[in-house]
């Protein structure tokens, strides 16, 4: 175990840990956007910058990728970071104009208002998160994707476009988030992990009693056939039973488990 200060109070940490755990495991609030706790971080939008004092010497690290190895002296609200945090957020109010996010955070840290014009764009700030979580989650996996091929060769329902579902596209000021060709994908599965993860509101879905839409495509939800409770798209519940390498039954946990108890109850002649 390791012992360091953050802003003065002690807090004793394991070798390598991230300093941005640390300080919430502390309630030391440090402010974040492109930070995840369930996925792997990239350190893309630099928001939870602080100052890092080792051996007598300061410099300014990204707290959500900084790994604790030795005893360190930390500052999260220095001035210095203060006026890094005004800018940064300054640059992304200029990246992402129409996010009301980004406008209440720059607010609420007195960004100044550049003089400069802003992009065209929308309310994303290009942090990848939610490229990441549907790497991970979603139907972008590299797992799934080979899963889906192994199951399109058996005659699963799926296609396999080959490709993620979404991903970073273009270069420079037009640089985005998009499906491949900006189409409605084959493979996604509508499970809507990447607009969960997405810090600025930028991904739309939208809900009915019936299905959901997302990346221009829309999906029909499935219910427990026994109690009617909601599980997800139709294809989500689909995808996660050829991942679990069964067929869909449509039923919930909780009716799933009593359906096993039922028949337990049966095998033994106990009902
Ligand atoms: S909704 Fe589609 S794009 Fe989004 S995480 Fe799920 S599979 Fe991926
Ligand atoms: S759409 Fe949202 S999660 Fe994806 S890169 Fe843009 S801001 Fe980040
Ligand atoms: S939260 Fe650390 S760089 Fe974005």
């Amino acid at each position: 175990m390791i012992q360091i200060t953050i802003d003065g109070i002690p807090c004793t940490c394991k070798k390598g840990e991230k300093l941005l755990a640390v300080a919430r495991r502390n309630n030391i609030f440090i402010p974040t956007l492109c930070h995840h706790d369930g996925l792997p971080g990239m350190g893309s939008c630099r928001l939870c910058v602080v100052e890092v004092t080792e051996s007598g010497r300061t410099k300014v690290v990204v707290s959500c990728l900084y790994p604790v190895r030795g005893e360190i002296e930390v500052v999260t609200n220095s001035e210095r970071i203060l006026a890094h945090r005004k800018m940064i957020l300054a640059l992304l109010r200029k990246r992402a104009p129409k996010s009301d996010v980004i406008a209440h955070m720059c607010e609420a840290f007195g960004a100044p208002d550049l003089p400069v014009a802003s992009f065209d764009g929308g309310k994303c700030i290009l942090c990848g998160l939610c490229v990441r979580a549907c790497d991970l989650i979603g139907a972008g996996s590299v797992a799934t994707r080979t899963l889906l091929k192994k199951l399109a060769g058996q005659g699963c329902a799926y296609p396999v476009a080959g490709a993620g579902v979404i991903a970073m596209v273009n270069r420079g000021t037009t640089k985005s988030v998009s499906t491949p060709y900006d189409e409605p994908s084959e493979i996604c599965i509508g499970c809507g992990g990447c607009a969960n993860v997405c810090p600025t509101g930028e991904i739309t879905v939208t809900e009915t009693d019936d299905g959901r839409t997302i990346w221009g495509k829309e999906f029909k939800f499935a219910f427990c056939k026994e109690c009617g409770e909601l599980l997800g798209t139709d294809k989500e519940v689909r995808y996660a039973a050829q991942r679990g390498g069964r067929d869909p039954d449509f039923l919930c946990p909780a009716c799933r488990q009593k359906r096993s108890a039922d028949a337990m109850a049966d095998a033994f002649g106990r009902r």
